[in-house]
């Protein structure tokens, strides 16, 4: 797999985290809930060590919700964090959810606060997580604004700002990148797939039928559904690429995709499945369970 990742930008990133976090009480982790696993920083805990931590699941829209419950039981049963499901585009109540999730999570401290005559003293937050996850997304939802990423927007330099919200919450305007991780070829599938990571960390015909076999085996009826095709048994051995790439065939040939000379034309098959697996066209999914942790 050919995955852009620069070490040097990494430990820039990390750097500015740890800076970041000696201003605020509270850090807000991003993770997809459709990939749980692989859109978290396999180092966030000793990054982030000491701070209290809420969780927030964003793509909540497109994600399986039976599978979300689960993760949401997860990051707040096993692992003690604040947590919730959000859909931070359309961002129905996530400003709410960030403020009363930071509260729970610093009770006793907010408790402690109040004993020392800080009363309704302002919660520090700051949100961090993976390129892509909807971090600033999430920063302009639970603002309230509609702005541009304050990086992108011309004269406009990046220096610490806070967002103050409603409700006693300030949130630092900038987000903190972390990384994935990239070695492991399933966490790079996963981040393809959901369109995390360009396409080219693989031939795009090779994705595609990657995501028709991990499809076919956790969510068969979706595409039984969508391309009209029957799914039949793998085999045990059987080779991944080999299988999707049989379904890519049948999935083109029932839309009718053919090259001149009346070849099936399976790479076009596969941008449509990525393109319409990442729209939502085929349905909500979650590609990873908590209970893979436990493996
Ligand atoms: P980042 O700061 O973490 O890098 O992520 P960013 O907020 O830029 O979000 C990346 C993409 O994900 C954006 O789409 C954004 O609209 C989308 N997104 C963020 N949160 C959610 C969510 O909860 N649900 C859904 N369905 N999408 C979400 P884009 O296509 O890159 O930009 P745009 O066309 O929306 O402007």
């Amino acid at each position: 797999m050919n995955i852009q990742w620069y070490p040097g930008h990494m430990t820039k990133a990390r750097r500015q985290i740890e800076a970041d976090l000696k201003l605020v009480d509270l850090v807000i982790e991003l993770v997809d809930a459709r990939i749980p696993i692989s859109s978290r920083n396999p180092d966030i805990d000793s990054i982030c060590a000491g701070k209290p931590r809420v969780v927030i699941l964003n793509r909540a829209d497109q994600s399986d919700q039976q599978i979300t419950q689960a993760w949401v039981d997860y990051f707040s049963k096993t692992l003690g964090h604040s947590t919730a499901a959000v859909d931070a585009r359309t961002g129905n109540h996530v400003g709410q959810t960030a403020i009363s999730l930071a509260r729970q999570e610093l009770k006793e401290q907010i408790a402690r606060w109040k004993e020392k005559g800080q009363v309704g003293r302002l919660i520090r937050a700051m949100v961090v997580g993976i390129p892509n996850v909807g971090k600033s997304t999430f920063i302009n939802q639970v603002a309230g604004r509609k702005s541009a990423k304050a990086g992108d927007r011309p004269g406009v330099t990046r220096g610490k700002q806070w967002v103050h919200i409603e409700n006693g919450l300030d949130l630092l305007d900038t987000a903190g990148i972390l990384w994935p991780k990239f070695e492991d070829e399933q966490v790079g599938l996963h981040l393809a797939y959901t369109g995390a990571v360009k396409d080219d960390i693989m031939d795009v015909e090779t994705l595609g039928c990657r995501l028709m076999d991990d499809l076919a085996e956790k969510y068969p009826e979706a595409l039984q559904v969508r391309y009209k095709i029957e799914i039949p048994r793998k085999e045990p051995k059987q080779d991944a690429v080999a299988y999707g790439y049989m379904l890519l065939q049948e999935a083109a040939a029932k839309r009718g995709f053919r090259i001149s000379g009346g070849e099936l034309d399976t790479e076009r098959m596969a941008y449509i499945l990525l393109d319409e697996f990442r729209g939502g066209k085929l349905g909500r999914f979650t590609l990873e369970a908590p209970e893979e942790l436990q493996k």
